[in-house]
């Protein structure tokens, strides 16, 4: 179930364009996305975030709260085939995607908004949120409402935009979206935005090429290298600087936390507090029952007896 009215159109009309181009073959490489190869970035999160999930023999759900491409989604599905993995979004590619992971089993979508999620609460023992939050009208509402669709004793993950002056790749592409292009990407037709996008990626291929090889080099001394593709080529280079460029201005939200704000919305919705070793990544585990989570679920409880 769909409740349009409360999306925002932009957000969702930018997102479905992203993800058709993408689909359509003009995006990144297949394999690769935002700069990151998919199947080692969910082995390492995997590892790293929500390792108890490997060790679990009893059937779980877990949640991919904002999917896009759903590629990640379907990775998980196939790294844990003992479990199932609903993807949500509000992009109208879900279509689309969801046939092309037609023969994944364990794998559900959903086209929802993460603001009014249509989903039990209480009902998953994970829920993953990569880069997603920030992008609707409050980022802390959509957290708490993905928070309270985990289980007690359940885990939450998060990419969230870092605070500016935490993390110098991420001011790269904040300066890009507030002083190069003036905060116009959210504004303008959807199609100009990436054909400008085109346009300051040919201009400035050189000036992006240093900016990426000089925070590769520093990423690597803080995440594992493998996650990293190796660009063969210019062409590969650029197609991947367009895709990050027009996720980067087009959304009309992009709000950005320091990691003690974050902290404080786990410890408000009863987690242990977060792994913050990363910047920009959030996990833990609820340690007890959220009286919000607990009210939601007993909620939810009366209305099936009914
Ligand atoms: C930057 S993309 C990240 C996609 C994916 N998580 C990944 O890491 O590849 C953000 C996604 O969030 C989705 N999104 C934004 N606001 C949403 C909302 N209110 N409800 C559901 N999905 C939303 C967008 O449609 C888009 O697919």
């Amino acid at each position: 179930m769909l409740v349009e009215g409360n999306l925002d159109r932009h957000s969702v009309k930018g997102f479905s364009f992203q993800w058709k181009v993408r689909q359509g073959g003009a995006g990144e490489d297949t394999g690769v996305i935002y700069g990151y190869r998919i199947p080692q970035l969910v082995e390492w999160m995997s590892q790293t975030f929500f390792s108890h999930l490997d060790t679990t023999e009893r059937q779980q759900w877990i949640l991919d709260a904002g999917c896009g491409s759903a590629e990640k989604s379907a990775e998980l599905a196939v790294r844990y085939p003992q479990h199932q993995v609903v993807a949500i979004d509000q992009s109208t590619a879900i279509r689309q995607t969801a046939a092309r992971f037609g023969d994944v089993a364990n794998l559900h979508f959903v086209q929802g908004d993460v603001l009014r999620p249509p989903l039990l609460a209480g009902a998953f023992n994970q829920v993953i949120s990569i880069g997603v939050l920030h992008h609707t009208r409050s980022t802390q509402a959509a957290f708490d409402k993905v928070a309270d669709l985990v289980e007690p004793r359940g885990g939450l993950f998060v990419w969230l935009y870092p605070r500016e002056g935490e993390d110098s790749f991420w001011d790269g592409l904040y300066r890009q979206r507030d002083h190069h292009f003036a905060g116009l990407g959210s504004k303008l037709p959807i199609p100009l935005v990436m054909a400008w996008c085109r346009l300051y990626v040919k201009m400035f291929s050189n000036q992006i090429k240093d900016f990426l090889v000089r925070e590769h080099e520093r990423n690597c001394q803080i995440f594992p290298p493998e996650i990293y593709p190796v660009f063969h080529n210019r062409a590969e280079m650029i197609r991947s600087a367009v895709f990050l460029s027009f996720d980067n201005v087009m959304p009309r939200y992009q709000f950005r936390h320091g990691s003690q704000e974050v902290i404080g919305w786990y410890e408000a919705k009863g987690f242990g507090a977060p792994n913050t070793s990363y910047p920009g990544f959030f996990a833990a585990r609820r340690s007890k029952h959220s009286d919000a989570a607990a009210e939601d679920v007993s909620a939810a409880e009366s209305q099936d007896d009914e």
